[in-house]
């Protein structure tokens, strides 16, 4: 039974900064994502944490919502069948050490942090995301 979903991704800045956007869209592109609404921004500290506020218990919050806000990101709505789990497949694990081969954040991730791509971990998720930054 057909599934189409969207999910939201996030080229992160260590990405954008090193001019990998064009190639990371391309491996979005490859496995079958369109990439439906995309636009490149530059977020204030305040609005990172809003977004990243599900983590705001955790001990890596601040540093992790300075680092979304310390540069421009693009961010874009994907759609595919099972959008969701197959952005999380093709970006691999969160630490780019453990990620599989031919993953994005294999390829191009280097730390936790600067792991390349975000990319929502739910369907609930990908509508609050998606909303966050399209909803206009
Ligand atoms: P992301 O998918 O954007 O969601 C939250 C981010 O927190 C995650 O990617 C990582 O870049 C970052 N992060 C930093 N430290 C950790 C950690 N110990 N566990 C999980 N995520 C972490």
């Amino acid at each position: 039974m057909s599934n189409l979903e969207q999910t939201l991704s996030i080229i992160k800045p260590d990405a954008v900064e090193r001019n990998l956007s064009e190639e990371i869209k391309q491996e979005f592109k490859n496995k079958g994502f369109i990439i439906l609404k995309e636009k490149k921004i530059k977020l204030e500290k305040d609005e990172a944490e809003k977004f990243y506020q599900v983590h705001q218990t955790k001990p890596f919050y601040n540093d992790l919502c300075s680092y979304l806000s310390s540069g421009p990101i693009i961010v874009m709505i994907l759609e595919k069948e099972n959008a969701v789990l197959e952005n999380r497949k093709l970006m691999g694990a969160t630490d780019p050490e453990k990620a599989e081969e031919g993953t994005i954040r294999k390829k191009f991730g280097i730390s936790i942090d600067k792991n390349s791509v975000h990319g929502s971990d739910s369907q609930d998720n990908a509508k609050i995301e998606i909303d966050f930054f399209f909803k206009d």
